[in-house]
């Protein structure tokens, strides 16, 4: 695809910045939007989060979700807007007991056995209707300028949570049932690979223009278990999603890949591709060429941190995607301690 440098003007065929980069263009000034840019380092999100009772009682009520969603815009003018929602809503979708502990994260009724799977599904698209309301309320209240994007967890990362029953350091549990049980542990990922691309599909045909694909612990799959647990899974997602949702941009976040990237670009190719915080920014450009856009991958903690780190951090990244077709993001999503005035600065360095 052919490359269009838009240096000056802000609007472009779709109007939209991060979208163009997604559809072939590159921009001097990159697009940004933030991981979890939604969150407990907002006051209004606390203060919203407060009232709204358990987290997924606020992820299932469309006013207070949709409020939220475009509360990081309002407040910083990101060139995306995500869907407020959670990777976990798949597996309570499912039939699965999923809950949000007070400071502890999600719980789950862990998938223990053969049977365990057997129990999971189908999806039950009615339960995520609030979700899709969500989307079209979001859409109505965004800036032209702005594009909306959707998500799900890919379902390496999401059998990492149902089958511990929460998070775990090393995801010792999904490993250990994965290699115990290898034909339920496939029967579980071909579930979740359908489960999702209904769901994503849902989500395109309610109105995101983008989604994003979380492989949040693609870093930690054994290596000779990669291909098997987070390529193919989201390769068979994807080539389902361009069948069904024509147009959709899809950006995979294969977090922290590492010598797997060029694999997984090579076999998933995603419209974009998300890197983790220690990949080499060179070297992913390498692998992927032109064929992908990059994503990232500002450490959380540098912007955490703020001040002249920050500033360098910022121009680093800036300098090695330089001419090449980049999203700005994070590696990781911002952390619950960030300054809003550190955000505010990093949106100052970026568009420059
Ligand atoms: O702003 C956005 O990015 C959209 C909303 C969003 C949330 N979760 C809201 C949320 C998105 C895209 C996610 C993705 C998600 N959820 C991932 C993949 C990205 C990643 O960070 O690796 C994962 C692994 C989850 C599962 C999850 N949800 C965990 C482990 C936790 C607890 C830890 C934590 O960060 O609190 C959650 C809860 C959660 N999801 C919160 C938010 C805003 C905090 C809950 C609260 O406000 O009380």
């Amino acid at each position: 695809m052919k490359a269009t440098v838009n240096e000056a003007s802000p609007t472009t065929v779709s109007g939209k910045p991060l979208l163009e980069v997604l559809d072939g263009g590159v921009r001097k000034r990159p697009p940004i939007w933030l991981m979890r840019q939604a969150g407990r380092y907002l006051p209004e999100y606390r203060d919203l989060r407060a009232r709204a009772g358990s987290f997924l009682n606020l992820c299932y009520t469309p006013a207070l979700a949709a409020e939220v969603t475009l509360q990081p815009i309002r407040r910083f003018g990101f060139d995306a807007a995500i869907l407020f929602s959670d990777i976990l809503v798949v597996p309570d979708a499912l039939g699965q007991e999923v809950r949000f502990e007070e400071g502890e994260g999600p719980r789950l009724s862990p998938v223990l056995d053969v049977d365990g799977v057997m129990r999971i599904g189908p999806l039950d698209l009615d339960r995520l209707a609030p979700v899709f309301e969500t989307i079209d309320r979001v859409k109505g209240a965004l800036p032209r300028e702005t594009a909306f994007i959707g998500f799900c967890g890919a379902p390496w990362t999401v059998a990492s949570y149902m089958i511990a029953g929460q998070g775990t350091r090393d995801l010792e549990p999904v490993r250990l049932f994965a290699y115990r049980h290898p034909e339920a542990f496939a029967m579980l990922m071909d579930k979740l690979v359908e489960a999702s691309v209904d769901y994503l599909c849902a989500q395109w045909r309610a109105g995101v223009e983008a989604v994003q694909i979380f492989d949040s612990w693609a870093g930690l799959a054994p290596s000779d278990q990669f291909d098997a647990w987070c390529v193919r899974p989201v390769a068979r997602m994807i080539d389902a999603l361009r069948a069904r949702a024509p147009g959709l941009r899809i950006i995979a976040f294969p977090r922290e890949a590492g010598s797997n990237l060029k694999r997984f670009a090579d076999v998933a190719t995603p419209d974009g591709l998300g890197l983790g915080v220690s990949e080499d920014i060179g070297e992913a450009r390498r692998i992927v060429g032109g064929a992908s856009v990059l994503q990232g991958n500002l450490d959380p903690l540098a912007l955490l941190a703020g001040g002249r780190s920050l500033d360098a951090s910022v121009a680093r990244i800036l300098q090695a995607f330089e001419g090449s077709r980049h999203i700005f993001n994070l590696g990781h999503g911002i952390l619950p301690t960030t300054p809003v005035e550190h955000v505010e600065r990093l949106m100052k360095l970026v568009r420059g």
